[in-house]
């Protein structure tokens, strides 16, 4: 358990108060500061959640402040920067919030922040890199939200095919937050079957478990499409990647994790299973993966080598 139950959030957004709310419902933070680069944001958004409170399950500290509060928290969530509009993909908000992040990294480090930063701003592998490389962070210290929403989505699209509850789902979004995600389906289980061999033995036709993909990948476009933005499932996730590290759950979470060699790539962060407690990623878990899982996996991790290469490192020098 972490005694110092304070999570800064940079980002009083549609997202980050998503979040807060989210929170706020479950318990388990003692006090929440919201940064925003438009102060009245964050104040008139403390005022509101403040108004939760005499409903709320337990006490918290809720207040608008400034980067000298990342001091003594435990976590520090950035969820900052632009989002995507209809049409867009994540990964072409990349140099203009790469700048956003930076900077955001700068004031918490210069704050002296020694807990675990949680990064959601987009495009969140590549923006997870940015806080790491400013940071100077320890790798464990550093992660982002992955695919764990991704995850979500997966977990609640198989429930409904199948008509079983989401919680007895155990299936993993690898790879990018975006675009290229792959789900390796070897390693996909519903209770303790695998669902490839449910498919077979319901004579479900295989090509569903693509169609099952496709409305994960394709969820935020049609979300984005119809209602501007997404926010209520990254903000649950985001507050599930918060109560794993204030808990000390050693939980198995897709989060965006540096790889130093795991699957084959080093050097970029990218979603994967890990577990998380206290000191933020314990370990990887490393997933055996067929030939065509790992090409798909390769795949996305050059996406990001590319993008780092030619479109953040430059912003970093
Ligand atoms: C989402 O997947 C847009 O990354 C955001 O909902």
């Amino acid at each position: 358990m972490n005694t110092n139950r304070k999570v800064v959030l940079v980002g009083a957004g549609f997202v980050g108060m998503s979040m807060a709310y989210s929170i706020l419902n479950q318990g388990g933070v003692d006090e929440l500061v919201l940064i925003d680069v438009v102060k009245d944001k964050a104040i008139g958004e403390e005022m509101d959640l403040s108004h939760c409170l005499p409903y709320a399950p337990q006490k918290m500290v809720i207040k608008a402040g400034d980067y000298s509060e990342c001091k003594d928290a435990s976590i520090v969530v950035i969820t900052a920067g632009l989002s995507q509009k209809p049409g867009q993909s994540r990964l072409e908000l990349a140099v203009a919030n790469a700048k956003i992040v930076k900077e955001i990294t700068e004031n918490v480090k210069a704050s002296g922040f020694e807990g675990i930063y949680i990064v959601a701003s987009n495009p969140v592998d590549l923006m997870t890199y940015v806080v790491a490389q400013v940071s100077g962070a320890p790798k464990s210290k550093v992660f982002g939200s992955g695919t764990v929403l991704d995850t979500a989505r997966l977990r609640y699209l198989i429930a409904d095919y199948l008509g079983i509850s989401s919680k007895n789902v155990h299936a993993y979004i690898l790879g990018e937050h975006g675009d290229s995600s792959l789900v390796p389906w070897e390693h996909c289980y519903v209770g303790c079957k695998k669902m490839i061999d449910i498919m077979k033995d319901n004579n479900h036709p295989m090509d569903d478990l693509k169609k099952i993909h496709d409305g994960v990948w394709k969820a935020a476009y049609e979300i984005i499409e119809k209602k501007k933005a997404t926010y209520y499932g990254i903000g649950m996730a985001l507050t599930r990647l918060v109560k794993a590290v204030l808990n000390d759950e050693n939980s198995i979470l897709t989060i965006s994790s540096y790889l130093d060699h795991e699957y084959g790539q080093n050097g970029i962060y990218i979603g994967v299973p890990a577990i998380i407690n206290k000191d933020g990623v314990k370990e990887l878990l490393e997933l055996k993966l067929n030939k065509e899982d790992q090409d798909k996996f390769n795949h996305s991790c050059e996406i990001m080598k590319e993008n780092i290469k030619n479109e953040i490192d430059p912003i970093l020098k």
